[in-house]
């Protein structure tokens, strides 16, 4: 009989090791460490990708998924407050309204490569303790004070955009910053900073 209940008890905490709950239909979901990675590339809606994902996710990659604007509403659902990773690339968006990251505090990597972004608004980036940014392939022309909200950040990535000119002031705040990458603009410089 106990061995019976040890049995059964050890088929319950492989299969829960195992089964991964909470997976966006839209998405393939792995289980790593007790943490959750999850992919999305079949479209959806990033909102209910959001208020689906398992509270242990710690990285999500959404890939060509119809965005247009990030803005708070997109992350209000979300129960992954440990996301450390987020990736949306490929997703048409061309705005990023303020306090859109607010719910992401533990973000610290952001990968917004590959999209139409030209404004984002100046407190778009509040609140985020994001060490890595991309923000590559996109058509943002200019740059106040969006970047300055990113006290940790450590790299930036801001190649193959519109900028034609770049104030120093824009990276004011930024004493972290080792690797500032321009790819693709005021001919092809590219500056590391230590
Ligand atoms: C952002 O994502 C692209 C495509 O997946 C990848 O090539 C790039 O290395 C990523 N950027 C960073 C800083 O990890």
């Amino acid at each position: 009989m106990i061995d019976c209940y040890i049995y059964a008890l050890t088929i319950l905490l492989v299969t829960s090791a195992i089964l991964v709950t909470g997976c966006p239909t839209t998405c393939t979901c792995i289980r790593e460490d007790g943490k959750e990675k999850v992919t999305c590339s079949s479209g959806g809606s990033l909102q209910t990708i959001i208020s689906t994902l398992d509270s242990s996710t710690s990285y999500l990659e959404v890939i060509s998924t119809t965005v247009n604007s990030l803005s708070p509403t997109d992350f209000s659902g979300i129960t992954a407050t440990s996301l450390t990773t987020l990736i949306l690339r490929n997703c048409y968006i061309s705005n990023i309204y303020d306090n859109t990251f607010e719910l992401l505090p533990n973000v610290v990597n952001l990968n917004l490569t590959h999209n139409s972004i030209s404004t984002i608004s100046t407190n778009a980036l509040a609140g985020c303790q994001t060490r890595d940014v991309d923000l590559s392939s996109n058509r943002i022309s200019k740059l106040g004070e969006q970047l300055l909200p990113l006290v940790y950040l450590q790299k930036l990535d801001l190649g193959e955009n519109l900028l034609t000119d770049l104030n120093s002031g824009v990276f004011r705040t930024l004493t972290h910053l080792q690797t500032l990458t321009l790819n693709g603009m005021f001919k092809n410089l590219y500056m590391e900073m230590v």
